[in-house]
């Protein structure tokens, strides 16, 4: 087992996405908004925002792939796709776990927008602004990080540590 630092605990991480769901339900009131929970890293996250979240809320998954080991390839394979019906003409929050290059957040969004939506935001747990390739910036995002590569709360190496419930740093 590698050693693990931790960047985020799981108090820090449950207060943040209070304030996201605080935010989102300003927003949105009691509408109906489908969360696109982006499989499988944004999982932990989608459903901990769709919790708090009070108004209508639905729940659908899309997975598309990018990262093998620690890099970004840049080409991204849609693995499971969306139903158009479930998005066409509602108000839709993409969530993700991380944005790094942006690639996948910019596949991501075009795809669900060629479903015409009502209306779009994304909504990452964590951003890596400064490793941005593609201009694109998530709507809401929980904390901007430095480049690092995390693990937990859903996120993993190579399949590893999605189950721990903290956000945390591999030490090489
Ligand atoms: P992007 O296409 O480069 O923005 O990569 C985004 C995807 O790569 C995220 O949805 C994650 O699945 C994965 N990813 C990026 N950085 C990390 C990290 O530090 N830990 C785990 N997965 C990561
Ligand atoms: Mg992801």
């Amino acid at each position: 087992m590698d050693k693990i630092n931790v960047l985020y605990s799981e108090e820090e991480i449950d207060k943040r996405v209070r304030e996201l769901a605080d935010i989102l339900n300003k927003e949105y009131g009691d509408e109906e908004v489908v969360f696109v929970c982006t499989l499988k890293g944004a999982v932990f996250f989608a459903c901990d925002l769709l919790k708090r979240f009070k108004g209508d809320g639905r729940l659908e998954f899309l997975r598309v792939s990018s990262y093998e080991g620690e890099s970004s390839t840049g080409k991204i394979n849609l693995k499971m796709p969306l139903d158009a019906e479930k998005i066409n003409g509602k108000h839709v929050v993409i969530v993700e776990d991380i944005v790094d290059t942006g690639y996948t957040l910019e596949y991501i969004v075009k795809y669900v927008n060629d479903m015409h939506p009502k209306s779009l935001v994304t909504c990452t747990l964590l951003d890596k602004k400064a490793r941005r390739v593609v201009d694109i910036n998530p709507t809401y995002s929980g904390f901007v990080i430095e480049d690092l590569f995390v693990v937990g709360y859903g996120l993993d190496y190579d399949q590893k540590y999605r189950n721990l419930p903290f956000i945390g740093v591999v030490v090489k």
